[in-house]
């Protein structure tokens, strides 16, 4: 299938200008892919044909956006980025908390999906703190676009399928098992707070410790990701740190901007 550029433009815009979401932060290959999805649902050929749909269809708005955002995840998705998470950083993050006096500790898992990532997160805060984890005041803000993928996260009932990576002893103690569905328990539940947040177009969280942005960037522009780099360097605190996907990277215009912490997990820490 071939795409007229002025259809894809024309689609482009409608979608910004009736339902305020800005495709462009995607790369354009992306976008085309996920419009070519619609368009063979609808087994139609053209972008203007699909411009009609949604004239005529509105609530394949929602298909189509649950089609552009791709929310796969999975609890300690790449388990050695968070082996080096919780035996490397976290100490680190803890030791400097202990220096300053601060109990407080504020995390942001951006692109966060149905909330795999930030209940990871706190099953590796959990299980290293044990019973000190009473003297901390912990947050950790999971933020996504996607209304559908946020309530799963709230709900927090997973199955077996999402857990294959987690450790067996941390799904026995953190998990409520229920036939062939595992309910996070409510001390680790109480740790995150999920919140709707587009990232192109609104402020992000301040004051962290970190932030993990896992397989979110791989599909913006370059721009977008240069963008949302800076973002971040603004909101991490001093000696914080960020924690990226598996192949995703700094670009060159954010160099500058942070360490190489461990490249190989694509850790980066702020100076
Ligand atoms: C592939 S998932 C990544 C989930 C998780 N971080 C992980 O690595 O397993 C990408 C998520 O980014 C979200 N996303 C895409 N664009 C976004 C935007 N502009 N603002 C907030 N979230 C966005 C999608 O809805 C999707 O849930």
């Amino acid at each position: 299938m071939t795409f007229a550029e002025p259809d894809f433009d024309l689609l482009v815009r409608k979608i910004l200008r009736e339902r305020g979401f800005d495709c462009r932060q995607y790369r354009e290959s992306y976008l085309k892919r996920r419009f070519g999805v619609r368009l063979r649902a609808w087994k139609i050929a053209t972008f203007t044909d699909y411009v009609s749909i949604l004239d005529q269809h509105p609530e394949e708005y929602n298909k189509l956006f649950d089609d552009i955002t791709i929310n796969v995840t999975q609890f300690f998705r790449d388990i050695t980025a968070y082996d080096t998470f919780d035996k490397t950083v976290l100490p680190l993050v803890l030791a400097a908390k202990k220096k300053t006096q601060s109990n407080i500790i504020r995390i942001w898992s951006c692109g966060c999906s149905s909330g795999e990532e930030p209940y990871s997160i706190a099953l590796c805060l959990a299980d290293r703190l044990g019973t000190k984890i009473n003297n901390y005041s912990i947050t950790i803000f999971g933020s996504d676009i996607d209304d559908l993928s946020l309530n799963r996260g709230r709900a927090g009932i997973y199955g077996a399928a999402s857990l294959e990576n987690a450790p067996a002893d941390i799904v026995a103690k953190y998990f409520v098992q229920d036939g062939n569905k595992f309910a996070i328990k409510d001390e680790i539940k109480s740790l995150v707070k999920f919140i709707k947040h587009d990232f192109i177009r609104e402020e992000p969280f301040k004051n962290l410790d970190l932030v993990f942005c896992r397989n979110v960037m791989i599909y913006l522009t370059r721009e977008m990701q240069t963008r949302l780099l800076v973002n971040f360097y603004k909101s991490i605190n001093a000696k914080g740190f960020l924690i990226l996907g598996k192949v995703e990277g700094l670009m060159s215009a954010n160099e500058g901007l942070f360490e190489r912490f461990n490249i190989t997990e694509r850790i980066y820490q702020k100076g």
